[in-house]
């Protein structure tokens, strides 16, 4: 790990995912995720630059309603959730640029607790952008970025205050039942009894409305899932012909998650070099590189209760299409 501060006025920066780190975690996970049948890749390598920004597009489309429900829900209970919580550490999971977490600041900053945010990213060039704008927003304010996996540094993340920790944009989904418990046992194992947990969840609706807001009408979706292929190319040596594959975004009934996926509709070989890996692909073959799990209160609170929090709150908007749940560490 390495400690920067003074990046900029009031901003510290931790990395605990060093490029070498990043290196050695991509090639173990692509290695065991093309193992599999049909082959996976996870879905924390679609952030690298050009990914983080295209999300940041991908939130201002028309059918990606998750991103406004939340902010909407968000700008209603932020001054409930300060009350409730009373922290005065925010740190926040997969925070990328932090627009939405502006909402939890003032009403944190209003209820007089505020001193420090903790924003923790695998995407180093998001949280620096991120970690430098707020820290020149709220002057006095102590911004710790950390530059972390959060399937894997769960347990590094500072420990000072009362914290609230805060995991938005249904981030959440992207993770499978056991992945989810896994991650809040982990979680909650570092916090101390009294502190908060807020996840943002999307929740489960009409099929065509979930698959729309996967694969938008100007093709960003598609842009944001294909470059997962680019970096795969940058980063180990590939000869991907990237455009050959298809994004799909299809929902599973049966597991209640849209899944993202790149298929190809010919038979073909790439090899990335730096593995020395070669992969085939049939004419119809995918490669999954993404879930989104759709929520229903009572698994989402059934979930949190497995892993040791009491469920305080659960506000959704008023078309009940996003949820924000607060739980309290016991
Ligand atoms: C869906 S975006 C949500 C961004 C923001 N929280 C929002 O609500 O708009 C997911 C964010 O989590 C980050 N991320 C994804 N997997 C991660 C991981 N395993 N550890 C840390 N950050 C991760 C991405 O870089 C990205 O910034």
């Amino acid at each position: 790990m390495s400690t920067h501060p003074g990046t900029a006025a009031g901003v510290t920066l931790s990395v605990h995912l060093t490029p070498a780190d990043l290196r050695s975690a991509l090639e173990s996970d692509v290695r065991a995720g093309l193992a599999n049948h049909p082959p996976t890749l996870p879905p924390k390598y679609f952030y690298d630059a050009v990914g983080s920004e295209l999300y940041e597009e991908i939130t201002r489309l028309p059918e990606y309603y998750p991103f406004r429900r939340e902010r909407q829900i968000l700008q209603e209970r932020a001054g409930e959730i300060a009350s409730l919580t009373a922290a005065d550490t925010l740190v926040e999971l997969g925070s990328g640029s932090s627009e939405k977490t502006r909402l939890l600041l003032d009403a944190l900053r209003a209820s007089g607790h505020l001193t420090h945010y903790v924003p923790v990213d695998v995407s180093e060039t998001a949280l620096r952008a991120a970690s430098e704008a707020v820290a020149g927003e709220y002057p006095g304010l102590d911004v710790h970025g950390v530059v972390a996996d959060f399937d894997r540094h769960l347990g590094l993340l500072p420990e000072a205050g009362h914290r609230l920790v805060a995991f938005l944009g249904g981030t959440i989904g992207n993770l499978d039942p056991d992945q989810r418990h896994s991650f809040l046992t982990d979680l909650r194992s570092g916090l101390q009894p009294g502190e908060f947990f807020l996840v943002g969840c999307d929740l489960v609706k009409d099929t065509g409305r979930l698959e729309r807001a996967y694969d938008d009408s100007a093709g960003v979706t598609a842009r944001f899932n294909r470059n997962v292929l680019s970096v795969l190319n940058r980063e180990l040596d590939g000869d991907i012909d990237v455009d050959t594959f298809e994004h799909v975004a299809c929902w599973s009934a049966e597991n209640e998650w849209i899944e993202m996926r790149l298929q190809t509709d010919k038979p073909q070989e790439w090899h990335l070099r730096a593995l020395g890996l070669t992969t085939s692909f049939e004419a119809g073959d995918h490669i999954r590189t993404e879930i989104s799990s759709k929520f229903r209160q009572a698994g989402m609170e059934g979930e949190l209760m497995k892993a040791g929090y009491t469920p305080v709150a659960w506000w959704t908007d008023p078309d009940g299409d996003f949820a924000v749940s607060l739980s309290r560490a016991e």
